[in-house]
């Protein structure tokens, strides 16, 4: 057999009059210097290069089904905007959530494995509010609730 390595990416909407962002100006135009199937000038085609979790990102240990951060920012920067909410109900270790607050969005997550949550999730998203010196980082921003539901948010002041 190959070995898997790609990923299915699902685009839908809860019924046809239901609105949908898509950036198109930022994926034309963003910066994605790793990814040899871009070109310059040209919009982001339906087949993407990235590649897997680099080391620092794995820093808490390995989920078994980690995502690249790359690829979490890249969906959330094509369908969403600055202050909206991103909702990811199997988030792991929560590489939607840093996505998301690395650009300005509101996190909500939840995983069945509480463990995922304490031990990923919640020390990633920590680290990444640090990184963007939200004052949310000194507070307690977030919560895991017996649902196992990981509540994070980002002012973008
Ligand atoms: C593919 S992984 C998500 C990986 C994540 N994107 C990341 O980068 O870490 C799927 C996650 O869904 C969780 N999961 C599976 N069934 C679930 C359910 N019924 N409700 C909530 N979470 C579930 C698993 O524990 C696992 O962490």
């Amino acid at each position: 057999m190959f070995t898997a390595s790609h990923e299915t990416l699902l685009w839908v909407r809860k019924d046809k009059k239901a609105r949908h962002t898509f950036n198109y100006d930022a994926m034309r135009n963003g910066h994605f210097p790793d990814d040899f199937i871009k070109k310059p000038d040209k919009q982001m085609r339906s087949i993407w290069a990235i590649g897997t979790p680099k080391n620092g990102e794995k820093k808490y240990g390995k989920h078994p089904t980690q995502k690249p951060e790359a690829l979490l920012e890249r969906i959330i920067l094509a369908s969403s905007n600055e202050g909206d909410s991103v909702l990811d109900p199997f988030c792991g270790s929560a590489t939607t959530g840093v996505a998301a607050i690395r650009h300005n969005r509101k996190f909500v997550g939840i995983d069945l494995e509480k463990e995922y949550l304490d031990k990923f999730a919640i020390p990633r998203i920590k680290d990444e509010l640090v990184r963007k010196n939200s004052p949310l980082s000194n507070t307690k921003p977030l919560h895991v609730n017996e649902e196992h539901v990981v509540y994070g948010c980002c002012h973008n002041s």
